[in-house]
């Protein structure tokens, strides 16, 4: 699906990465298809899609390890599609981010300096500066395997970080971590990235990282981009059903556009009518779908008086504690089924259980109408 820049909720700010029209062909199958994207200076660009739908190869033809089918990619101002890896200033941290095992961490991070002929001395203050940085300065003499699994990552990152590239580019960068880990380093990676102040594209297939981490999001399907934005945005209202679908968890109803006003639209599904909260372009009588996260919705025992609509009748189904909240699944009267999230705060002292009839409700600005 070929996009504009216009689409891409970044108008008018001029980008320091730019990406036009990018195309990169595996015989017949594009593995990147037409992509457009202007990226700010400072920002963290996340790339975000299953596998195979091309994160990886759009990253290696900015970093300049495949060349581009068609398409230009301009930093700062300046085309960069022609030039060798080592003519880009870029630099590209992998997923086996390897760091050499009989040098220690300040000749990890000296590495790539020493090779440039830089002096010695300002090696020493550069080094000492990424050390600082990455809060690591007391491990300076240690080897890679006398540090843990994040503060080997952070080495990795320094070291990435040591040359001052103009764009970092991040593959994976925590896939090699365990679930606790990644979510503390994903924290201290975005705190470094915004110190240096460096422009980050960053691929990842886990939703909860790239949302922690970026600035804006591309979630990428079969080499396109089907939404780009800030992770609220990806989040509060997908812009398809294969968005909604990919970021979180998500209840869809698919129906009738009956109503259609500049402040709201009415959708006719086998639940009954939703209202919701915003208008769209279309026309009545078109299928769409109604999309409802499941943190969205409230449950009662009684229906609510207050709201005589966007309320469904049910019983519960299945049920699943998870700590923070408790999960509920509830076979609605029309034949669907619906999936609600309930904090602990927001329970009122009601434990719901397994065969209780329910009433399940939620406000007109909760539901996002989609129409593809
Ligand atoms: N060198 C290659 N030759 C042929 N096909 C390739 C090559 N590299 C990648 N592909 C294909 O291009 C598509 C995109 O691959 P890519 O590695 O970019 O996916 P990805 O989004 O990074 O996936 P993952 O999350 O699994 O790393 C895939 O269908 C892949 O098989
Ligand atoms: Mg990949």
């Amino acid at each position: 699906m070929p996009q504009t820049k216009q689409d891409t909720g970044d108008a008018g700010s001029a980008g320091f990465v730019s990406i036009e029209h990018l195309t990169k062909r595996f015989d017949e199958v594009a593995a990147v298809d037409d992509v457009s994207i202007d990226i700010r200076k400072g920002e963290i660009f996340a790339l975000l899609g299953s596998s195979g739908c091309g994160k990886s190869t759009l990253l290696r033809m900015l970093a300049g390890f495949e060349t581009a089918t068609a398409g230009n990619i301009y930093l700062d101002g300046a085309e960069i599609s022609k030039l060798p890896p080592y003519e880009r200033t870029i630099n590209m941290m992998f997923q086996s981010y390897a760091l050499f095992p009989h040098l220690t961490v300040f000749e990890n991070i000296a590495f790539g300096l020493k090779r440039d002929r830089m002096p010695k001395d300002q090696i020493a203050e550069r080094v000492d500066a990424m050390l600082n940085i990455v809060q690591l300065k007391p491990y300076a003499k240690r080897k890679p395997h006398q540090l843990s699994g994040g503060q080997q990552q952070r080495v990795a990152l320094a070291r990435c970080l040591a040359k001052s590239p103009k764009l970092l580019l991040l593959d994976e960068p925590l896939g090699a971590l365990d679930r606790k880990l990644r979510e503390q380093t994903q924290f201290e990676l975005h705190n470094i990235i915004k110190k240096v102040g460096v422009t980050c594209v960053l691929v990842t297939h886990d939703q909860e990282e790239a949302i922690t981490m970026a600035d804006r999001i591309a979630v990428m399907n079969s080499g396109s981009f089907l939404q780009v934005g800030q992770p609220h945005e990806i989040y509060e209202t997908p812009n398809c059903r294969f968005v909604a679908d990919f970021i979180g968890n998500v209840n869809l109803f698919d129906g009738v556009l009956v109503g259609d006003e500049p402040d709201h639209c009415v959708v006719e599904t086998a639940e009954g009518n939703f209202y919701v909260g915003h208008g769209i372009t279309g026309n009545l009588g078109m299928d769409v779908s109604v999309a409802l996260r499941p943190e969205k919705i409230e449950l009662r025992r009684e229906p609510a008086l207050e709201r005589n609509y966007n309320c469904l009748a049910g019983h519960i189904v299945d049920s699943g504690y998870f700590g923070r909240f408790s999960l509920y699944k509830v076979a609605l009267t029309g034949g669907g089924r619906l999936q609600v999230a309930i904090t602990h705060g927001q329970r009122h002292g009601q434990l719901f259980q397994v065969g209780d009839e329910v009433f399940a409700s939620c406000l007109p600005e909760s539901l996002v109408v989609l129409t593809h």
